[in-house]
């Protein structure tokens, strides 16, 4: 995903020094050329021979080293960088880089370029809350660094507070954000469904379906690296959501069309995947229930509201609405009278019966319809397919 773009990771005298080795190891393997920039201190924690490993290119440490090729180093690393990334950041580098101090080849290459940079703290909880590294921070901030909140928790020299840095996988999403995809949806606001409804019997038993929300995550992450702003909308999921949007909780189809109701008209696109429960029980009461389940397995139940016909009969202009439909039998009929029946733009139809398709995996086969045309996917990744579903709506 980040092939093409080159990625500076400037690493600092900090206990957290170790993790980065993975952090380089991901970003090499999503395809960046990854060059890191470490701090001399830096190099008691780790050896610059980890990170020549890891990223195939040089790790450069001293400003005045003498080279075969005469670029002035921290020029050309700070022109091709497309991002800057300081992780982990000591509270030394922090106030280095806030005043404009360029005393060694990391902070001379952040004071020379004109990308992004995005800073990860991790120290000791006094040095993070010292009033003197807090305004160092907000300085930063105010010059346009992106400052990533370190975690909680316990701390190198035995502390427990604030002041741990994100794990990789965390860092890793920082850069994915700002250098995955063209911001062609910046300003947009997309709503996702995702995930199932549970429709409670009593207090411990539900009726649910095994949609994993994988679909709906997929989306919603692609539309956030497109620079869109992303609501989720998730019932029960086993899938993380992705970072960067604000996710609402809901439990029932009923939470799940309140939710919809009080905010659908704010969005320019919606992606309702989620599997909502056709049905829910009548009234909830243990004895009776379990009476029925004992005796001939028949709840008493009601139809949900229909939340997509809802949303299709409601839909302001200009407002995008693509529903998902999964079929065992006539794929592109049912869906096409879905599409017309519910007032859709779009409808994203699956065949549940075809393997690589459907719930809880990571791949889907499925066809993008509108009403003057239909594309079908062959397999993908539900995040390829998403990006395609997007792209194809975008168009
Ligand atoms: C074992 C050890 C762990 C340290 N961990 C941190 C840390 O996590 N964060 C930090 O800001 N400083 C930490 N320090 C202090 C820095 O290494 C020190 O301030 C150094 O001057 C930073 O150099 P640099 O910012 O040029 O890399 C640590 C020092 C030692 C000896």
């Amino acid at each position: 995903m980040l092939k093409g773009k080159c990625v500076v990771i400037g690493v600092t005298g900090g206990i957290a020094c170790y993790k980065v080795a993975n952090l380089v190891s991901m970003l090499k393997k999503s395809g960046a050329n990854v060059n890191v920039i470490m701090t001399k201190n830096a190099t008691e924690f780790i050896s610059p021979l980890t990170f020549e490993t890891l990223s195939g290119n040089k790790c450069v440490v001293d400003t005045f080293e003498k080279k075969a090729n005469y670029d002035v180093e921290h020029i050309s690393l700070a022109k091709k960088a497309d991002v800057i990334m300081v992780a982990p950041a000591t509270a030394n580098v922090i106030a280095k880089m806030a005043n404009g101090i360029a005393d060694d080849m990391l902070t001379t290459t952040i004071l020379a370029s004109k990308c992004k940079k995005i800073v990860a703290p991790a120290m000791n909880t006094n040095m993070y809350e010292n009033k003197i590294t807090q305004d160092n921070i907000q300085k930063l901030k105010y010059y346009d660094f992106e400052v990533i909140e370190p975690a909680v928790g316990l701390l190198a020299c035995n502390d427990t507070g604030v002041g741990k840095m994100p794990e990789p996988y965390v860092l890793f999403e920082y850069i994915l954000k700002e250098l995955a995809f063209e911001k062609t949806m910046q300003g947009k606001n997309v709503l996702v469904s995702a995930g199932a409804t549970c429709e409670y019997i009593d207090p411990v038993r539900y009726i649910t379906n095994p949609s994993s929300g994988k679909m709906g995550f997929a989306l919603a992450k692609v539309c956030m690296l497109k620079g869109a702003n992303v609501t989720l909308v998730c019932g029960k999921t086993t899938a993380e959501p992705p970072m960067f949007t604000n996710i609402i909780n809901v439990v029932s189809a009923e939470d799940m069309f309140n939710t919809f109701k009080d905010i659908h008209k704010n969005f320019d696109i919606i992606f309702m995947t989620a599997a909502v429960s056709d049905f829910t029980p009548v009234t909830v009461h243990s004895e009776k229930v379990k009476k029925h389940m004992v005796n001939d397995n028949n709840l008493e139940l009601k139809q949900t509201k229909d939340i997509l016909k809802y949303l299709g009969e409601n839909k302001p202009n200009n407002q995008i609405l693509c529903g998902f439909s999964m079929e065992t039998e006539n794929l592109l009929e049912n869906s096409k009278i879905k599409l017309t029946n519910k007032n859709l733009d779009y409808i994203v139809a699956n065949n549940l019966k075809q393997e690589g398709a459907g719930f809880n995996v990571d791949t889907n086969i499925a066809t993008l319809i509108s009403k003057n045309k239909s594309i079908s996917f062959d397999k993908l990744t539900k995040f390829e397919l998403a990006n395609k579903i997007v792209n194809n709506i975008l168009n």
